[in-house]
């Protein structure tokens, strides 16, 4: 470990940049005065003044139970749109109060930000903890999954030749944290093979379990991967806390899916994207830290932090119009019920998995069973179709948009639908990959 360094103060009082702690409290003071003044209201928020449409739970998973939800999104007309896993597709509320959260800013820049900041502590952390099974404590909002996956692993309380095991199926924002922390740290990663697809929950825990040594100090995994399996989390953080490890989870492909308790799930950390299947603003996500976990999972920006104020949050101006506006999707989402979300987005997979059964040369690589296959995303390969030349012909050919899965010795495509797709966008897709079936897409060299 390199010994702790030192901060050294110059006592010079003729240093021109110098502020007396008096003089700041006066500036402060008089600019809170002179916006008061004004008669600016700091209370007010943004969601306060929207119109918020009013939208009926479904009754069933069918498209005629959800023609009034896809009514609330804004797509490219003509365009089809199942690549949610990429990049999920805002209904036009989120989108307004973004545009109205920037506005007030734009208005009065330190009013606006003033009322934004309170709007997000006093609502939007509390409301997506609570949604989440977690308190607003052991939440902190970041701009995305990978931001949260670097905090978690850097703040990771491990020392030169501890061990981590992660799966060979994690996304790179999983896997690069760890291997910055091999080069700087001298941590040891080893890399847990899950095959693609696994039979069941037992394959991934025993495969964990039985690659644990004296030295192994944490383990890390996705909730869901990128391909779309879903990993037995609640067992897996089990065995971990009976081998006395930290327990590192990435949630990107997972939350807004389906319901999710972290304080069930039991982990000591958990990353997740909010601009994915929650249908957030683009550039959204969170880190949640366990609050039995603050030892293990230490501030990577405070010198003073301390388990009561652990500082896991990236400190410094926010951009909180689109934080905001969370709340605008979390409504969104609470209004269809996130069990009604599930059943939809599994409905739509499987017709499209039943469709796929039709076509020659298809083989499914998703997960035999709902637990261990993801209601959104889908993947699979077609004989004779490279995946990466057909994105872009499916794309400008058909409007449709996907994408490939070029990950654990695959050429696959995957499909990820939520709610407002339809049964029909899943026919126009299967009439897209009939005509490549027959006609072949070879790889294009580069
Ligand atoms: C499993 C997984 N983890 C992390 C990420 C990174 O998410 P973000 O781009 O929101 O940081 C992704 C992105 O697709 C992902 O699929």
């Amino acid at each position: 470990m390199p010994s702790p360094g030192k901060v050294v103060t110059r006592s010079d009082s003729s240093s021109p940049s110098r502020v007396s702690r008096r003089g700041f409290l006066t500036t402060g003071a008089s600019s809170v005065v002179g916006l008061s003044a004004f008669g600016c209201d700091t209370r007010s928020t943004v969601q306060d003044k929207l119109p918020y449409p009013a939208l009926s739970q479904p009754q069933g998973p069918e498209d005629e139970s959800w023609a009034h939800v896809r009514q609330q999104f804004i797509p490219e007309p003509g365009m089809a749109y199942m690549n949610n896993a990429s990049l999920g597709m805002p209904p036009a509320v989120v989108v307004e109060a973004v545009a109205a959260g920037y506005k007030l800013v734009s208005r009065d820049p330190i009013r606006g930000r003033s009322g934004l900041q309170k709007a997000v502590d006093s609502r939007v952390l509390p409301s997506l903890a609570n949604f989440f099974g977690a308190t607003p404590g052991e939440f902190s909002l970041t701009r995305n999954a990978t931001e949260a996956l670097h905090l978690q692993v850097m703040g990771s309380n491990l020392n030169a030749g501890d061990e981590v095991l992660i799966s060979s199926q994690e996304h790179p924002a999983g896997r690069n944290p760890w291997l910055l922390r091999v080069e700087r740290n001298g941590i040891e990663v080893t890399e847990v093979f899950v095959s693609s697809p696994f039979e069941d929950a037992r394959d991934v825990v025993e495969s964990f379990e039985r690659a644990i040594t004296p030295r192994t100090r944490a383990i890390a995994f996705c909730h869901v991967t990128r391909g779309g399996h879903l990993y037995p989390v609640k067992q897996l953080v089990d065995m971990a806390r009976a081998h006395g490890l930290i327990s590192l989870v990435d949630g990107a492909q997972a939350v807004g899916m389906f319901p999710i308790d972290l304080d069930d799930l039991g982990c000591d950390a958990y990353s997740a994207s909010l601009h994915k299947w929650m249908l957030g603003p683009i550039g959204t996500g969170f880190l949640y830290v366990r609050e039995g976990a603050r030892e293990k999972i230490r501030s990577t920006f405070s010198f003073n932090a301390t388990p009561s104020n652990p500082a896991l949050a990236p400190p410094g101006t926010a951009d909180l119009p689109v934080r905001a506006a969370l709340e605008s999707a979390l409504n969104f989402v609470e209004q269809l019920g996130v069990e009604n979300v599930e059943r939809r987005t599994r409905f739509l997979s499987d017709y499209l998995k039943s469709q796929l059964g039709t076509l020659p040369g298809v083989h499914l690589l998703s997960g035999p069973t709902s637990d261990t296959c993801c209601p959104g995303s889908t993947i699979f390969e077609i004989e004779g179709v490279d995946a990466m030349a057909l994105v872009p012909i499916v794309d400008e050919e058909h409007a449709i948009h996907i994408d490939e899965h070029q990950r654990d010795g695959h050429n696959a495509i995957r499909v990820s639908t939520h709610v407002y797709n339809t049964t029909a966008e899943i026919e126009r897709l299967m009439a897209a990959l009939e005509d490549a079936a027959e006609k072949g897409v070879p790889r294009v060299s580069a």
